[in-house]
């Protein structure tokens, strides 16, 4: 039997932090396997906010490498950038027109993104969950590994399955979401009620997959905690060291309560040291993996051009399919 479709991405802006790691890129390493796998570097989507040109080219292939480094497997899978598949584009066009902008309007994100960015407030920003749809659907995709955060965009891409269907008949499969039960949604180290982001100004808030070992050492070991000492996981009266014990329990694979016992009468300092030092160990094989990459910028822009070609592939399939069926006039290649 022939395995089922996964895709997943990540919008090429700010840093990749652990926050992207543990919510989501963890699970697309373990399910590689299992799947057939697009893994995308969301380089349009990165366009909705203003960006430096030659910057967001540097960042793009930066996160390439850093997908590499984490261990997706761009011969087994397909590893791509966004931008080379011109197919993501035109499928957001045709879902555009079926989108009704009330379901926009719901979308959380883009009440939080228009407050951060209150000077550009772009048509790109209200329609990015539909290009996000396109992304998914292409690929007639069934599984989409997320973090909590993008859960009602993936509700989104399933009601506009819904509503091509209903117009136009079958065509899209059913995506589902596969959020992991823990560190779904890690926080930010300095605001523990917040979710940590890769655009957050505050450097200090996350760790960055390339940080250096000191600056990890220095952001964990300042973490915003709570008062009291006693390591225990208490989400709601205590996030700051909750969230350290959530990344703590990914990373070691213990349970929380074999963290609470580990640190039965130790301070929350103790936790911290040791988190840090496990964070460096998880990082530093992905760090000489990404320093080995980027020497190699001819390999890494080999293997993105086979992939961008095997993504086309099943794109374009889908893509003349959508085309007949909404009445466009035949003659697409
Ligand atoms: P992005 O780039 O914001 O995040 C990439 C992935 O990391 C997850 N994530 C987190 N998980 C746990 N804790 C956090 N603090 C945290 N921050 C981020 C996100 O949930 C996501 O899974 N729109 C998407 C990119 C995208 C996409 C797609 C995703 C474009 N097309 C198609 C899935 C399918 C985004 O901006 O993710």
């Amino acid at each position: 039997m022939s395995k089922q479709t996964l895709l997943s991405a990540s919008t090429a802006t700010g840093n990749l932090t652990l926050g992207n790691y543990i919510g989501a890129i963890n699970n697309w390493t373990k399910l590689q396997e299992q799947y057939d796998c697009f893994y995308m570097v969301a380089d349009l989507h990165a366009l909705t906010v203003k960006q430096d040109p030659k910057q967001l080219q540097e960042r793009s292939l930066s996160f390439y490498a850093q997908y590499l480094a984490l261990g997706l497997d761009p011969e087994k899978n397909t590893v791509f950038m966004q931008s080379h598949v011109s197919e993501h584009s035109e499928l957001a066009w045709i879902l555009n027109c079926m989108t009704p902008m009330g379901n926009l309007n719901r979308m959380t994100q883009f009440k939080e993104k228009s407050l951060k960015n209150s000077k550009n407030i772009n048509a790109g920003l209200f329609t990015y969950p539909v290009l996000m749809a396109a992304d998914i659907l292409l690929y007639q995709t069934h599984l989409v590994p997320v973090g909590e955060d993008q859960k009602q965009h993936l509700e989104l891409a399933r009601d506009i399955v819904t509503f091509f269907a209903n117009r136009y008949g079958d065509t899209f499969t059913m995506p589902e979401a596969y959020i992991g039960k823990v560190g779904a949604r890690v926080m930010s180290l300095q605001e523990p009620t917040s979710k940590m982001s890769k655009s957050d100004d505050n450097e200090k808030a996350y760790v960055s997959i390339i940080d250096t070992p000191k600056k990890i050492q220095k952001k964990i070991k300042g973490a915003v905690t709570d008062t009291g000492t006693v390591v225990s996981y208490d989400k709601e009266n205590k996030p700051g060291i909750s969230n350290l014990m959530t990344i703590y329990s990914v990373l070691s694979g213990m349970s929380m309560d074999e963290i609470t016992a580990k640190f039965e009468g130790k301070m929350y300092g103790h936790l911290k040291v040791d988190l840090a030092d496990l964070v460096c160990d998880t990082l530093k094989p992905v760090q000489d993996k990404y320093a080995d990459l980027m020497n190699n910028k001819d390999y890494l822009e080999d293997i993105m051009a086979k992939n961008a070609l095997k993504a086309k592939e099943r794109a374009n399939k889908t893509l003349i399919d959508v085309y007949n069926k909404v009445g466009l006039y035949p003659g697409r290649r």
